[in-house]
């Protein structure tokens, strides 16, 4: 790690910083705390670790931003920061959702890993459709990087500056900056962001090279050909996008061979997808593979912590990349926490309290909140049991009001609200679930509930 710098400090300081706790997301049926009982941040910060997100700015209120702000102490924006996103036009730049990101992390204590500045894909069209002059795409690339890791100099510790350089068989990807500028577009933007921010850690980032393949080793040897040219590099991501039951073996191994290079290894988005439908089977899997994914990294010094690309299912590529996979992330798309969320807690030495097994939970989420307003929802799910009819009660924390439900017969006196199952609604099947709506008020905060399903 680069302790002589700013960023080590900087980032242990952040991790202390701890979690600014907005209401914690409880299931009940026996009112049993399905999050961990310390936030994975907070577990992976007594391991000297990093526990990272991917986010999507629009999303960051209600339940979606509790979560992010509670479990996790680095966010990567998922799209913001990416040149289509930020120059869409050519001199004209929209700041907005990155800005908006790195305000949020800054607001709960995490730092930001910004992603990517030089990459063949997601660029705008003005850029693609041009035709340039290398000394043109020289100019082009050095402003916009300029440009960019100047914007948020300080305030973002690490960048991905160059992803995905790499084909499978570890030759060059042919790219419009591989083609223009030759392989050496890698080392010049890797030097001008060490001039742009001198204390932000930098990285090359790829897909496929979690395990020793052709193309780590490709990678390997273009780090350790940089670190040989004293081209500033400080770490490699290994993305992670990975299929279930598919942890490469040599995980480990590659990690601490990056690791013995002399720069620090992170991995930056992971996800692990399957075939839909999820069972209990798969899902059993799935856990074990974040596990693995997770010791591979506790186990090398000098890798700094996993992201994981989108929190929840709600917020994943995968469905639309990939027709018919998904459930790759550790919660559901109502925001309960899967077994691969207990599978990270445990292997950063949290204790969680699972779901109990033969059960009906009700999970309470907020899907959308806005200056007075909010939309919440209440998830009835039984697996090894099975409910005839139901009734979910809780108490609201903070004054909030219901004004309107559907899906459920709804009575709310005080803070104290009950919502039994409509005429048509309240048979939840072994394997099954209901959801209901609702509509309320707020001011100053809006904790999610702790609720009873009874
Ligand atoms: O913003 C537009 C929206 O206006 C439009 O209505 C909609 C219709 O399709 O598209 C929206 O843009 C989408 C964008 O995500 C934002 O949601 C793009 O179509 C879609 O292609 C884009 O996908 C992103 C993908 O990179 C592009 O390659 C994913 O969200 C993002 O998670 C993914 O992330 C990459 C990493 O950057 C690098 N590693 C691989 C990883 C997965 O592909």
């Amino acid at each position: 790690m680069r302790s002589s710098r700013t960023s080590l400090g900087r980032r242990i300081a952040a991790l202390c910083a701890g979690a600014v706790t907005v209401g914690a997301l409880l299931t009940a049926g026996t009112t049993t705390a399905h999050a961990a009982d310390t936030p994975l941040r907070d577990l992976a910060a007594a391991k000297g670790k990093v526990m990272g997100t991917a986010v999507t700015g629009s999303k960051l209120t209600g339940t979606y931003g509790d979560i992010a702000g509670r479990e996790f102490n680095w966010l990567t924006p998922g799209n913001a920061m990416k040149w289509g996103s930020v120059e869409p036009t050519q001199g004209t730049f929209n700041w907005a959702e990155a800005d908006q990101i790195v305000n949020f992390a800054e607001a709960h204590g995490q730092e930001v890993r910004g992603h990517t500045l030089v990459w063949h894909s997601q660029n705008p069209s003005w850029l693609t459709n041009g035709s340039w002059t290398p000394a043109q795409l020289t100019t082009l690339l050095q402003n916009h990087i300029n440009t960019e890791v100047g914007r948020y100099k300080g305030r973002v510790a690490a960048w991905d500056v160059v992803n995905e350089p790499f084909n499978e068989d570890g030759t060059y990807r042919s790219t419009l900056w591989y083609n223009g500028l030759g392989a050496d577009y890698i080392a010049n933007a890797l030097t001008w962001a060490r001039a742009a921010d001198p204390a932000a850690e930098l990285y090359i980032n790829d897909y496929n090279v979690e395990g020793v393949n052709a193309k780590s080793t490709a990678l390997y040897n273009l780090v350790r050909s940089l670190k040989e040219r004293g081209v500033p590099i400080d770490g490699v991501g290994l993305q992670a996008h990975l299929i279930l039951g598919q942890v490469p073996s040599s995980f480990q191994q590659n990690i601490q061979r990056f690791a013995d290079l002399g720069v620090d290894v992170a991995i930056t988005e992971l996800d692990i997808r399957m075939q839909l439908p999820s069972d209990t089977a798969k899902l059993t899997q799935q856990a074990a593979d974040y596990k693995a994914v997770m010791n591979a990294c506790l186990a090398v010094t000098r890798c700094t912590g996993v992201t994981v690309w989108g929190f929840t299912d709600s917020d994943s590529w995968i469905p639309s990349t990939f027709p018919g996979q998904g459930a790759a992330t550790p919660y559901d798309e109502n925001y309960a926490p899967k077994p691969a969320y207990h599978a990270i807690a445990a292997s950063l030495g949290g204790t969680t309290t699972p779901p109990p097994t033969g059960a009906c939970t009700a999970v309470y989420s907020v899907t959308s909140q806005w200056n007075t307003g909010f939309t919440g929802q209440v998830r009835i799910g039984c697996s090894g049991a099975a409910l005839s009819s139901w009734r979910v009660s809780w108490s609201f924390g903070a004054g909030q009001q219901i004004t309107q439900a559907w899906n459920a017969n709804c009575t709310q006196s005080g803070a104290a609200v009950t919502c039994s199952n409509a005429s048509y609604n309240g048979t939840v099947p072994d394997g099954g679930s209901v959801t209901f709506g609702f509509n309320g008020s707020w001011s100053g905060s809006n904790p999610v509930p702790v609720v009873t399903l009874g």
